[in-house]
């Protein structure tokens, strides 16, 4: 076996093709997975097995701080398989696939539920970990069930919603970091489609195009725009998107809050419990466009934290720090990193 393995084993592999920090560390071992068939050969070799091993998708939600002395598990499973489910149309996808790509596909074919959340980067198979979420759609809205490869059981099993634990940006797999391997994400879409249009910003943009009944497509386009505007493209300007979640606070916590800060932007998400705008927060610091060496809150959306050119994760980890000091001096709230930080702590 371990000659075969041989050649699915890269080694001394560098990893900033495959984060979108663009952070240039390395890891002593990185296998392409595009099959179970081929994620079972590689867990065979004796190598692997007495690493850490580390599954990635696109790299779109990691920073690493220092080389991984392990094994890159690089997802790579491709295919998409639609099935009428009467109500809903279901549709499995392997989790390799492009999560943006597969939105278009699926609306370009007829099956619309999903462009709200157009160009998040990364792949389907991670969209799950976090319960990716923009512009009034989670993931757990339009989900189905999934399938992972149990490290610990040795075989692939299936879990529903209830198991999965989503929250907002959370799930049991965050929890339980590396014990599952997402194979593949089957999506439940509601053949009777309506809208999802009243997220302040989406409605902003249909109305600046005249658009009165959207269409998924009108949607899909207006969110692009969106988002192209605010947000760093990763190849200019290395990032995760938003580095921090916003913070969950009580009714009272809020109201101390808004007296104190009359101008502080929260929504009410329920159960007396209010979400801030932590990129607010972090702007109300003064921390908007603040630049450290090589990493730099970005100055259009004090939310994400980019990589001017050549940063290290240590350096980005080191604002975050800065940031996270900052908030909670000026305003009593603890901010929580989103991306998975591999190699360091994420809070001092
Ligand atoms: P990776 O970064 O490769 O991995 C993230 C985590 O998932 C890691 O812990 C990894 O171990 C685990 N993982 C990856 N694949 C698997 C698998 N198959 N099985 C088990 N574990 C796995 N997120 C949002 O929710 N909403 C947004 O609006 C949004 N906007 C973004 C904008 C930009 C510009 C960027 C750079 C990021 C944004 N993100 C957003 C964050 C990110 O795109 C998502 O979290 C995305 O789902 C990560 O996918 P990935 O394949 O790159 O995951
Ligand atoms: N704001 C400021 N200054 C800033 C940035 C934001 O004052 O520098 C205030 C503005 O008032 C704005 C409000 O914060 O109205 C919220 O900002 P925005 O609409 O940009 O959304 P966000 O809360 O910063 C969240 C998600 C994004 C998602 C968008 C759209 C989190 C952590 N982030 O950002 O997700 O795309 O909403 O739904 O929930 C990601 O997770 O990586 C991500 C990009």
């Amino acid at each position: 076996m371990q000659a075969r393995t041989n050649e699915l084993i890269e080694h001394d592999v560098s990893l900033r093709p495959f984060n979108t920090f663009g952070v240039d560390v390395r890891a002593s071992m990185f296998a392409r997975i595009g099959s179970i068939e081929r994620l079972q050969q590689v867990l065979s070799d004796v190598r692997v097995i007495a690493a850490p091993r580390l599954v990635l998708g696109g790299g779109s939600n990691v920073l690493f701080t220092r080389d991984f002395d392990g094994c890159i598990l690089k997802i790579e499973i491709p295919g998409v398989q639609c099935e009428d489910a009467g109500e809903s149309w279901r549709v499995r996808v392997g989790a390799g696939e492009g999560w943006h790509s597969i939105v278009e596909r699926l609306i370009d074919d007829g099956k619309p539920g999903l462009e709200n959340l157009a160009l998040i980067p990364g792949s389907v198979g991670a969209a799950p970990i976090q319960n990716i979420g923009a512009y009034g759609v989670e993931l757990a809205e339009r989900f189905d069930s999934l399938r992972v490869w149990n490290f610990g059981a040795g075989s692939l099993q299936r879990m529903t919603s209830d198991e999965c634990k989503f929250a907002y940006r959370d799930s049991v797999f965050k929890h339980q970091a590396d014990r599952r391997l997402i194979v593949d994400v089957t999506f439940a879409l509601p053949r009777k489609w309506s809208p999802v249009a009243d997220y302040a910003d989406v409605a902003a943009e249909l109305r600046q195009r005249n658009v009165t009944q959207p269409q998924a497509r009108d949607i899909f386009s207006a969110v692009v725009a969106i988002r192209r505007r605010k947000l760093p493209d990763p190849l200019v300007f290395g990032n995760a998107g938003s580095f921090f979640k916003n913070p969950v606070v009580s009714r009272q916590q809020r109201t101390e809050l808004i007296d104190r800060h009359p101008s502080l932007v929260s929504y009410d998400i329920g159960g007396g419990r209010y979400k801030l705008a932590a990129g607010w927060l972090i702007d109300a610091c003064g921390l908007k466009g603040a630049v450290r060496g090589r990493a730099a809150v970005y100055d259009k959306q004090a939310l994400v934290l980019v990589n001017l050119g050549g940063a290290t994760g240590a350096e980005i980890l080191a604002l975050a720090r800065e940031v996270q000091d900052a908030v909670r001096a000026r305003f009593g709230i603890e901010l929580d990193p989103e991306p998975r930080i591999i190699g360091h702590a994420a809070v001092a």
